[in-house]
């Protein structure tokens, strides 16, 4: 499968993408965030760089390694990742989300430490954008891959997701098949249909995708 990465296939593409967690604080030492290890992005970062690629990665949180090749620009809040796409959008031939972007953030962020005063407390949230779909929205889009990790239903959900959003092409997996480990095993959801590949380490998967995603930009 590597090799199928050496002939090159996306030389000359420039593929912006998100990947790991958001983070939204509520108070200087808290916040509210989504479980993401970001080891499936990172993985398809170091994938698409190896087949060529110009890889721009904006990455939340997360504890690992700048992949060889990639240029990686570090960002928090859900509100930063979308601006950060948007600054580079215009430049990209492909976008992937990867990100697990939190939906909701805190409406205020407390400037002091709150303190447990009360029986309870309730938080205000307020959406957050969503940068697939208005990346695949916009007049110029680019080629746009999403990922969708349920915990049932994959396959109404990811094929959902890939109409309402107008992608060309979804990752879908179940979250107990994929999250925080080191192996995975995804769905592709294209306009074709569907396209299991098998389960494999996050490296193999990468390049399963890859490949996927370079026969797709021939046609
Ligand atoms: N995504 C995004 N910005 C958001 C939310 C999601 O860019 N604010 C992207 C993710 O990176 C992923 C895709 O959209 O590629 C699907 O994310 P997911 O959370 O599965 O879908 P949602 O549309 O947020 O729907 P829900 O969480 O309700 O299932
Ligand atoms: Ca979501």
């Amino acid at each position: 499968l590597i090799s199928a990465l050496q002939a090159k296939p996306l030389a000359g593409h420039t593929v912006l993408m998100t990947a790991g967690p958001t983070y939204e604080p509520i108070d200087p030492v808290r916040g509210i965030t989504n479980i993401s290890s970001g080891k499936m992005g990172y993985a398809l970062a170091r994938a698409l760089a190896l087949a060529g690629a110009k890889v721009q990665l904006i990455s939340g949180p997360v504890a690992l390694p700048v992949p060889y090749g990639v240029e990686r620009i570090d960002v928090q809040t859900a509100r930063e990742m979308h601006q950060a796409v948007m600054q580079r959008v215009g430049q990209a031939r492909i976008f992937i989300g990867v990100a697990a972007v939190a939906d909701f953030r805190p409406l205020d962020v407390a400037a002091d430490k709150i303190k447990k005063t009360g029986d309870g407390l309730t938080l205000n949230l307020t959406r957050n954008p969503d940068i697939l779909a208005e990346v695949a929205s916009l007049p110029a889009a680019p080629f746009c891959v999403g990922f969708a990790a349920e915990s049932q239903n994959l396959d109404t959900y990811a094929s959902g997701k890939l109409q309402a959003k107008r992608l060309q092409l979804v990752v879908g997996n179940l979250v107990q098949d994929g999250m925080g480990g080191d192996t995975n095993q995804v769905v592709l959801f294209d306009a074709a249909g569907s396209h299991p590949l098998p389960r494999a380490s996050k490296t193999e998967v990468a390049t399963g995708i890859v490949a996927h995603l370079a026969k797709m930009l021939e046609v």
